[in-house]
């Protein structure tokens, strides 16, 4: 059985997580499934050793989202993932990442961290940490949130998170307890596991020990599905956005993952900013392409083509006047919500790269800048704002073909790779 996201046949016609939630309840094991019993699973040795051989299974069943929208602290929380969920129907969202401790010591305010509107669904939790306990519980306590995903952090070079947090990237360098925490996280959740990382971490980075990485976390745990922001990490003081353009991109160790490991499935990440781009990586076999940046500066002509040119959906016809209506509803029900501040530039800001390159984008930014002194709902922002964009903009549907990007850039890639992976499993379990 194969999910039907991968047929654009049926894709065009069913929204792509119902038959995702449809086929995994269909599943014919039940060891993500057991019933929580309010207590966390902490696995034995022979239970460790079931859940991988019954994890085996599940790459037959699982395969992972062709398309996806990064996790972006910051960026992608609330209010960004429900314009991007008015863009694209089938793009899966990816939360902010979330450590394990804020879901343990918030516990009587879970929804503020956990919370989505249904509407959201596919949507990935992105959990941080380095402590077992905290993170099997966090991942319990946000299992009634009904996350089609858990994903583990293990790319983040911040120097709160991988500095003296000690999680996020430095994680690669311990594989072992990555494979601990992908267990504790399978334990205690219904959904499917994966794992983000980057290439490598400072001098750390040949291919071999990407590999070994790899290999003893998916050796040692249910995890199958690897997110691979292809560059390394440098811990050396560089800051995180320089980290995610100083180190080169190294796409041919993605495609060596692919060839060296073909029972796991692999996303692309890093660099990718079109849809020709997306679909290159896909031809070239990539199982699934995460963009970040690129969704979030320019979300109408990025996601907007999302549906129709990677999934084979009809294109909904939606023009930006429409996503704005149904934006304003949702944001002027949440500015009041639990009597906190209205925060109009907060709910606004996903929406300020809205009008990208278009006519009218530089004055409705100055507008806006007016408006947020003193505008207290999302209605009277957009009446006082809206009037620099021509109706043309504003009244064209997502229509035509995408914007276009660099389709040859993975033409070379096989010619790249670099040599096959060849450690042994025994030197690799001792080791
Ligand atoms: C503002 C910002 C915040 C980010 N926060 C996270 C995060 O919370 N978790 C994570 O795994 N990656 C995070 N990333 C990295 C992205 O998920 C992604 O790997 C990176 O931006 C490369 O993809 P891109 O070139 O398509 O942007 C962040 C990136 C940006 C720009």
């Amino acid at each position: 059985m194969k999910f039907a996201r991968y047929s654009s046949s049926v894709a065009s016609v069913v929204p792509v997580h119902d038959i995702f939630r449809k086929s995994r309840s269909r599943l014919p094991f039940n060891i993500f499934h057991g019933k929580l019993t309010g207590r966390r699973r902490i696995l034995n040795y022979s239970q460790k050793r079931q859940l991988s051989a019954k994890a085996k299974m599940v790459v037959e069943q699982y395969l992972p989202p062709w398309f996806s929208v990064a996790p972006m602290m910051d960026w992608t929380d609330n209010h960004y993932r429900t314009l991007a969920r008015l863009i694209s129907k089938h793009a899966w969202l990816y939360t902010e990442m979330l450590a394990a401790e804020t879901i343990v010591y918030q516990q009587d305010n879970l929804d503020r961290f956990l919370a989505f509107s249904p509407d959201q669904h596919p949507i990935v939790l992105q959990i941080g940490g380095n402590n077992l306990d905290n993170i099997a519980k966090a991942t319990e306590l946000a299992n009634p949130y009904g996350y089609d995903e858990i994903n583990f952090n293990c790319g983040c070079p911040s120097p709160k998170v991988a500095g003296h947090g000690c999680f996020g990237v430095r994680l690669m360098l311990d594989p072992k307890f990555v494979a601990e925490a992908m267990s504790v996280i399978a334990a205690n959740t219904d959904a499917p596991v994966s794992v983000k990382c980057r290439i490598g971490v400072d001098d750390h980075d040949s291919y071999n020990e990407l590999c070994d990485f790899i290999y003893k976390v998916s050796s040692q745990s249910p995890t199958r599905h690897f997110i691979i922001h292809s560059r390394k990490a440098l811990l050396n003081g560089i800051s995180p956005a320089e980290n995610r353009t100083i180190p080169p991109l190294k796409y041919e160790y993605f495609y060596g993952l692919l060839r060296d490991f073909p029972d796991l499935r692999f996303t692309i990440n890093g660099g990718i900013t079109s849809i020709d781009e997306v679909n290159a990586a896909r031809k070239a076999g990539a199982h699934g392409v995460m963009i970040g940046r690129a969704a979030y500066h320019n979300p109408w002509h990025l996601l907007g083509h999302v549906d129709s040119a990677i999934y084979g959906a009809p294109s909904s016809g939606i023009t930006r006047r429409q996503v704005l209506e149904k934006y304003q509803v949702y944001g002027d029900s949440v500015l009041w919500r639990d009597g906190r501040k209205p925060h109009v530039r907060d709910v606004v800001k996903p929406l300020l790269h809205f009008f990208h390159s278009e006519p009218g984008n530089g004055l409705w930014k100055r507008k806006a800048d007016a408006a947020f002194q003193h505008c207290t709902t999302i209605k009277s922002f957009f009446e006082e704002t809206l009037v620099a964009i021509p109706d043309s903009v504003l009244d064209a549907p997502i229509a035509g073909p995408p914007p276009p990007g660099r389709e040859d850039l993975f033409d070379n890639i096989q010619t790249l790779l670099p040599p096959p992976y060849e450690s042994s499993e025994e030197e690799l379990l001792c080791a």
